[in-house]
């Protein structure tokens, strides 16, 4: 396996990149913020398969943690991830420190106003500006033709593709299926803090999307219906504390009055110090 060499300042990634166009190289861009799994791995993979040189960003950005949150704790490990990104085919590792990215305290943000203030924005309200404000700066420093994100984290994904139509930013954003555990458990960087025993009971939230599909399956087209369906399954596991239990349109985030088309069922519960999400894609009209 080749080494993959590792940038730390915007200057060396900015010649690197300079170096790859002069050859009329595409690049493709993974925004991380580490602690890797194969998830990751897959957006990496992808990434290498379809540009000439894939590039990853490790940061963990603290514009995105609300006071209280886990940025001080989320963990971190630095050379475990650039194996990882050489296993997986990148071609270099931008790893900023918090100074290089935020010289001085931003005063420029990006908002994408009304889906940041939705299902996952009701809980943590600064959150997406805080991603959209680094995925701006990050599109702004690499310029990367493609940029690759999970379907893991589905609002993320629907708020920077309307982010990058409204700027008319000119990369393609590119949406990547969830790797999940053999048990059904989306892999997140964030299962390090699930203990032994509550790592069982995390799976609820794959069980609930389930079962909220199999309404829809089955006949359903009420959102109440299905979203009760959903709750009851995360309320039976008592290890289990909920945040929403939801279903709307899978392009605009609505809530639809009556489900048809293509729909997006999205779950978030607490399991002891982990706060998890997970999601799932439908399409009423393809049953
Ligand atoms: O999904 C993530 O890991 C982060 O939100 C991202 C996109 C790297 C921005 O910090």
């Amino acid at each position: 396996m080749n080494a993959v060499p590792v940038v730390e300042r915007a200057c060396e990634l900015r010649a690197a990149l300079d170096a790859a166009r002069r050859d009329g190289g595409a690049v493709g861009l993974v925004p991380t913020m580490g602690y890797l799994h194969e998830g990751h791995q897959s957006l990496v993979a992808r990434s290498a398969g379809e540009n000439d040189l894939t590039v990853v960003s490790i940061f963990v950005n603290p514009l995105q943690f609300a006071e209280g949150e886990d940025y001080g704790t989320y963990p971190r490990d630095l050379d475990r991830d650039v194996k990882m990104c050489a296993a997986a085919g990148a071609g270099l590792v931008f790893a900023p420190l918090t100074e290089e990215m935020y010289p001085q305290t931003p005063i420029t943000s990006v908002a994408v106003n009304g889906l940041n203030a939705v299902l996952e924005g009701r809980f943590r309200p600064t959150h997406f500006d805080g991603v959209t404000t680094v995925v701006a700066k990050l599109f702004a420093m690499f310029g990367p033709g493609r940029a690759y994100f999970g379907e893991k984290d589905y609002q993320q994904l629907a708020i920077i593709r309307r982010m990058a139509a409204d700027l008319s930013m000119p990369v393609e954003v590119v949406g990547c299926p969830t790797f999940r555990e053999s048990d059904g458990l989306a892999m997140s960087s964030r299962n390090v803090y699930l203990t032994a025993e509550e790592r069982p009971a995390a799976t609820v939230l794959w069980r609930s999307l389930q079962a909220g599909r199999d309404a829809v399956v089955e006949g359903s087209r009420n959102p109440d219906e299905v979203e009760s369906v959903m709750a009851a399954v995360l309320a039976a596991e008592p290890m289990a504390s909920t945040d929403y239990a939801a279903v709307v349109d899978a392009a605009t985030l609505d809530r639809p009055d009556v489900l048809a088309g293509e729909l997006r069922l999205l779950v978030a519960a607490h399991v002891g110090k982990a706060r998890l999400i997970d999601n799932l894609g439908l399409d009423v009209d393809q049953l």
